[in-house]
């Protein structure tokens, strides 16, 4: 009796937690994949409530036939029960050839026709804005070919039109996900992925690192900020030309120790000395809103922490800790964030 009315507690207990997993899914901020802001991510999210509804269909009845057979149970405990005879055994097997094996064929026949129809049909669809999205141990290399932009981290597009990433990785598998706006892609070494949406709301995405990559995968985020048409071109027109040259003299001090130190090693910065492609593009770090892939937000206090202590900042990340004094962060930091 006590496994009885567990049971008749447990479509109770199966509903409380439906909804409360449903509410901290909505309006605390978090990237959840019931929040689409895209075409494509609704139709993800329409395949879990339609996988949500089936299994609740099947949960209810199969609890009610428990229960039945439960009650029926405690009715006929005479010998000579129903099922004991040949009817009853006929009755039997009908029952486990619909219920064992017709019924979880069309259930899994619904799920299936529904996942690769919509599997299908984001596969097909093509963007008018291109962008190279490549993945680094641990951080995200963002190139716009056809405006020859290189950014870092934080992807700007506009709204109400298609973009199309191209996913690479020239190290090792990452996936690529942005729950709002798409469902998880790989980026796989030699590779190239295909991934395409249109964001139907301006706003800011949080995606992450969906496949372990390393030590520093945890720490592996990245931004999408949908922007109105008119703001996106000018985010692109200022992020084609060159950072203006400093012109405080902390800052001035600053790009030229960037330029001569180790930053350089890895570090470009478009109009100066600094080329290299190892680490990220910073000729616009001053106009981001993190750093190191959203580990920090992007202001003085916080880069000249990241100056001094990275690998306690994000353990594993490329960058090394560098043996700098205080007055040379001081001074990187000001160059760092003047270029806008
Ligand atoms: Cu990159 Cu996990």
């Amino acid at each position: 009796m006590k496994a009885l009315r567990w049971l008749r507690c447990a479509p109770a207990a199966l509903i409380a937690l439906i909804c409360a997993s449903a509410l901290s899914s909505c309006g605390s901020g978090s990237p959840s994949v019931l929040d689409p802001h895209s075409p494509e991510a609704r139709r993800i999210a329409g395949l879990f409530w339609l996988m949500l509804a089936l299994a609740t269909v099947v949960y209810f009845v199969v609890v009610g036939l428990v229960l039945l057979a439960l009650r029926r149970r405690g009715d006929s405990s005479e010998p000579g029960a129903p099922d004991s005879t040949a009817e009853g055994r006929r009755r039997t097997n009908w029952f486990i050839v619909i219920g064992g094996l017709a019924v979880p064929i069309l259930v899994l026949s619904v799920v299936a026709t529904a996942t690769v129809g919509a599997t299908r049909a984001l596969q097909e669809k093509s963007g008018v804005i291109h962008i190279e999205v490549d993945a680094q141990q641990f951080w995200w290399r963002l190139t716009y070919p056809d405006d020859h932009v290189v950014s870092a981290n934080e992807i700007h597009i506009p709204v109400g039109q298609p973009v199309e990433l191209t996913l690479t990785s020239d190290n090792v598998i990452h996936s690529f996900w942005v729950p709002q706006l798409h469902g998880k892609k790989d980026t796989i070494p030699g590779q190239p992925n295909r991934l395409t949406f249109t964001a139907q709301a301006a706003g800011e995405y949080r995606g992450q690192c969906a496949e372990f990559c390393g030590i520093g995968h945890a720490l592996m985020a990245i931004l999408v900020i949908a922007q109105p048409e008119a703001e996106y071109r000018q985010w692109l027109a200022d992020n084609a030309a060159a950072p203006a040259a400093p012109t405080d003299p902390e800052a001035i001090k600053g790009q030229r120790l960037f330029e001569n130190g180790s930053c350089a090693g890895c570090h470009a910065v478009a109009g100066t000395a600094a080329t290299a492609t190892f680490g990220p593009d910073l000729s616009h770090f001053g106009s981001r809103q993190t750093i190191a892939a959203l580990t920090l937000p992007n202001d003085p206090d916080h880069l000249a922490r990241w100056l001094a202590h990275t690998q306690d900042v994000k353990p594993g990340a490329r960058m090394p800790d560098i043996d700098l004094t205080a007055a040379e962060i001081q001074q990187l930091v000001a160059y760092l964030e003047s270029t806008r």
